[in-house]
């Protein structure tokens, strides 16, 4: 009854609620460590199925229910112990070759399958849907989130064609929605989910590849770009590493984007960057302003970039892969001003948005441009249209998993505010790091403090500036391997430094200390040792 179908999907379609839910604060706890000490260790191969004779799938139908059981108690115990557990555990890179062997020929059926999976997951998994993993820039999944992903995977639907999921397609139209209106992008911009942002940067870029193209004359996506001239792509240091590898999959070249950089951090020197795009003398380029940077959480000065580069005839991209979510807070909404005039806009569900891995979304100004880049035909290929989107036509893969559940289920639970609230605590653990650095003697903050990431570095008195990047690397890797709290280090400014990043709902200020002690504990011992 095609009826009820496709009009499911859109009674879910009201506005992005307001009513904000405080999330549930954890008791804080010393973490202690939960592995097979916990969960039982290893299960012998085989032991704990059923004949050693399941050829065939259907036969495993009715291990169903049990199987739904063990997935549904392995995972109540991983998340129970998830907010007391070490990040890393000692098995972390042992874990998985314990499921190594040959291919079975004939298999043990779902449970037992499963039950080996489950031990090894618990034994080895970074816990990094807990507290206190500080490293890259890596969310947890909120209970909405994490509930949703279940019934995505049960549902599994196809937001390919609008024919093979009317639901996902007509769920995703929704949440792109909700999402442009939770970061206050213009309605008419079309939408995409992808894996993450790297592929939201690889979708604005190719739209913005078109429409250089289109200005010359060129469909590039029919034609390809031989006949073009380079297309001229500006930035500062801040741009992300896979922009560049976006520019690299487009063909464009990961070296053919112009840094204009004024110091060593990156950031970006304006007036030359505004001669350069002067000097094309109103041809089109890209310009790709970066809306939070990985080393210290800082912003390229986006309106006046934004400004130029339409004075200019440039496309601007705006990579705000978790930056973007400063807009949610009132306090640092300043720092995206202007994007509503760029041309893409991209960010991430995976990391501040607190939905599971994988999920990122762009957005375009002009919708038909994904149309353009992303199209296919087929004979079998059929429908399409605003209405009725075929999602694999406006985006990189063709079959898709409906993300757009996740990203539903988690707005609809916490609304705005509530995404608010946790943004803004963010904001305030980032600056009770900040404080500690700053207060304690052997610790250096290198960076100001704009968003969730405190860049510095452990300084201990008496320690030659030759040695501290030694140390500290050493330091870096002592916290990985401590795994109780967990970040890597980077360079900045030519030193090696630490980022820990917080984006994470379930974090806690007592999580942020122990970031402090640990580096301050780790530290003294790599110094007496040195
Ligand atoms: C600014 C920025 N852009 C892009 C990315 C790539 O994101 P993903 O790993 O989700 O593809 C990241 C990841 O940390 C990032 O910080």
């Amino acid at each position: 009854m095609p009826a009820i179908v496709e009009t499911i999907a859109p009674s879910l379609n009201y506005a992005l609620p307001m009513a904000s839910k405080t999330n549930a604060r954890r008791p804080v706890d010393l973490p202690v460590f939960s592995s097979m000490a916990v969960f039982g260790g290893w299960p012998e191969r085989g032991a704990l199925g059923h004949s050693g004779e399941m050829t065939h799938p259907r036969d495993d139908l009715a291990n169903l229910n049990d199987v739904m059981d063990l997935a549904r108690s392995e995972a109540e115990r991983y998340l129970a112990a998830l907010g007391n557990s070490h990040v890393r555990t000692p098995e972390a890179e042992t874990a998985a070759k314990s499921l190594r062997g040959p291919l079975p020929s004939k298999g043990d059926g779902a449970p037992t399958a499963l039950a080996e999976l489950a031990a090894a997951g618990h034994a080895g998994a970074i816990r990094s849907a807990g507290p206190r993993f500080f490293h890259f820039v890596v969310g947890g999944a909120t209970p909405a989130g994490l509930g949703a992903e279940w019934l995505t995977a049960t549902l599994d639907q196809n937001v390919g064609m609008w024919a093979a999921s009317p639901f996902g397609a007509e769920l995703e139209l929704i949440a792109v929605d909700w999402l442009k209106e939770l970061f206050e992008l213009p309605e008419a911009w079309g939408g995409v989910l992808v894996t993450g942002a790297t592929m939201a940067n690889f979708v604005g870029l190719a739209c913005g590849r078109r429409w250089w193209g289109l200005q010359h004359g060129v469909d590039v996506d029919d034609d390809g770009i031989a006949s073009l001239e380079p297309m001229p792509v500006f930035s500062s240091g801040y741009i992300h590493a896979s922009a560049t590898k976006a520019l690299g999959m487009l063909g464009v070249g990961r070296s053919q984007v112009r840094l204009f950089e004024r110091d060593e951090r990156g950031r970006l020197d304006i007036e030359a960057f505004e001669a350069a795009l002067e000097r094309l003398g109103g041809a089109p380029s890209i310009v790709i302003a970066n809306a939070g940077e990985v080393n210290a959480g800082d912003f390229d000065p986006i309106a006046q970039m934004v400004d130029i580069g339409n004075r200019h005839n440039a496309w601007i991209h705006v990579d705000g892969a978790f930056g973007l979510f400063s807009r949610i807070a009132p306090e640092t909404r300043a720092l995206t001003e202007g994007i509503e005039n760029a041309h893409s806009v991209i960010s991430d569900g995976h990391k501040w948005l607190n939905v599971p891995h994988d999920c990122g979304f762009a957005f375009v100004r002009d919708r038909s441009l994904l149309g353009g880049v992303f199209g296919a035909t087929a004979s079998y290929y059929v429908g399409g249209g605003d209405e009725q989107p075929n999602f694999a036509m406006l985006g990189p893969e063709s079959s898709r998993k409906a993300r757009a559940l996740a990203v539903w289920a988690t707005l609809r639970a916490y609304g705005r505010e509530g995404y608010r609230e946790m943004v803004e605590r963010h904001l305030a653990l980032t600056r009770r790091v900040a404080q500690q650095v700053e207060r304690a003697d052997d610790l250096e903050l290198l960076a100001d403090v704009t968003l969730n990431i405190v860049c510095f570095r452990f300084r201990p008195a008496g320690v030659p500036e030759s040695e501290l990047d030694d140390i500290n690397l050493r330091l870096g890797d002592a916290i990985l391997a401590d795994g109780r709290v967990y970040f890597g280090t980077t360079r900045f400014e030519g030193k090696v430094a630490f980022r820990p990043a917080i984006v994470n709902y379930r974090t806690s200020e007592s999580d942020v200390d122990l970031l402090i002690e640990v580096v301050r504990e780790l530290g003294a011992e790599i110094t007496v040792d040195r």
